[in-house]
């Protein structure tokens, strides 16, 4: 897996912070570069410990993995600087120079607009950041005097480790279905969630890449407003595990059964390789914890078989539970 995009497929939520961390452990990751911005959280839990990073790449669990932030991703410097002291990563991790700087401004203006909070943002103040940088009048990263250690150039830093054969991976942030060009606009993030974007904010030309590992999580959720598709009802979704609450936020989780039409559209526009599948326990609880293929139940592989067959893709990776390691890897 020389160069390998995640992305999500669904409205973010999909279980991508456990995917990297587990593919950082295993595959010894060499690069990990996040893209997006805070409004992202992803969960990684390691050795009883929960962590929901807004800023650090999931593949901090991995102590030799150099840790970059993209040039088209946006920084929330606090939330930065916390979250690299409590990784203790601060020694292998690295901004790109041009990244953009969200401001508490921003935050009060997500908040506070009718607008944005009729789409359910998450009030982070990611789109008005964007909408600052689409004017150019965004400060970057190195115009913020406790970054400046962490500067780099992280497009170089990553097409040189692709060069040198080095396991370098592109971190998506959210789901196909919030992005704002392929999403359920206007009920959307503000910016282009696919791999071609990931790529794009990574500073990674398309034909670098080698896999595009896309991540599905058996049931479909998500929070704040717009169309999903087969909703159940509060307690329909508590009936049947499937009710959460956003690791970010704090909201709750609208949840639906799996998609395979928007699972096909997800898989087109990502030019997905393979496909990952979280949280296959919750479906199917007679396979937690499940390390082979071979434990799954004769109901849990006959909903893989179905997805692959109806996606095209080959399920790659499956999450039996919470824990970085609680996987099948059906990969060679
Ligand atoms: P914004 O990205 O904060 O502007 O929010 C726009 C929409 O995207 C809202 O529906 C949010 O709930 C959703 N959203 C943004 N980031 C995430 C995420 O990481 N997970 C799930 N939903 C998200
Ligand atoms: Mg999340």
């Amino acid at each position: 897996m020389p160069c390998t995009v995640i992305a999500g497929a669904f409205w973010g939520d999909e279980g991508k912070g456990k995917i990297i961390s587990y593919l950082a452990l295993k595959d010894k990751l060499d690069v990990c570069v996040r893209t997006g911005s805070v409004n992202a959280a992803h969960t990684v839990w390691l050795q009883g410990k929960r962590y929901a990073l807004h800023m650090v790449p999931a593949a901090f669990v991995y102590e030799n993995c150099r840790l970059l932030i993209g040039a088209g991703a946006n920084v929330h410097v606090a939330k930065f600087l916390e979250e690299v002291e409590a990784t203790n990563v601060k020694n292998r991790i690295g901004l790109d120079h041009q990244a953009s700087i969200i401001e508490e401004k921003h935050s009060i203006q997500d908040k506070t607009s009718a607008h944005l909070k009729g789409l359910g943002t998450t009030g982070w103040g990611v789109g008005p950041a964007i909408e600052e940088r689409i004017r150019r009048t965004a400060k970057t990263a190195k115009d913020i005097p406790e970054l400046q250690q962490y500067l780099t150039d992280v497009a170089t830093e990553a097409n040189n480790a692709i060069n040198a054969g080095k396991k370098i991976l592109l971190e998506g942030t959210q789901g196909l279905m919030l992005s704002l060009f392929h999403g359920t606009y206007p009920y959307v993030t503000g910016r282009d969630t696919s791999a071609s974007a990931i790529c794009s904010e990574a500073g990674v030309g398309p034909t670098k890449v080698d896999n595009v590992l896309l991540v599905f999580k058996a049931f479909m959720t998500r929070v704040g407003t717009g169309l999903l598709p087969g909703e159940l009802t509060k307690e329909e979704a508590f009936k049947r595990g499937w009710f959460e609450t956003a690791a970010g936020t704090g909201r709750e989780r609208r949840s639906a059964p799996f998609n395979f039409e928007l699972a096909r559209k997800a898989v087109m526009i990502n030019g997905s390789t393979q496909a990952a599948l979280t949280k296959l326990d919750i479906l199917y609880p007679e396979c937690k914890g499940a390390r082979t293929y071979n434990e799954l139940s004769t109901e849990a592989k006959q909903f893989i078989n179905e997805v692959e067959k109806q996606t095209g893709i080959p399920v790659a990776i499956i999450g039996t539970g919470p824990e970085a390691l609680d996987i099948v890897d059906r990969r060679e």
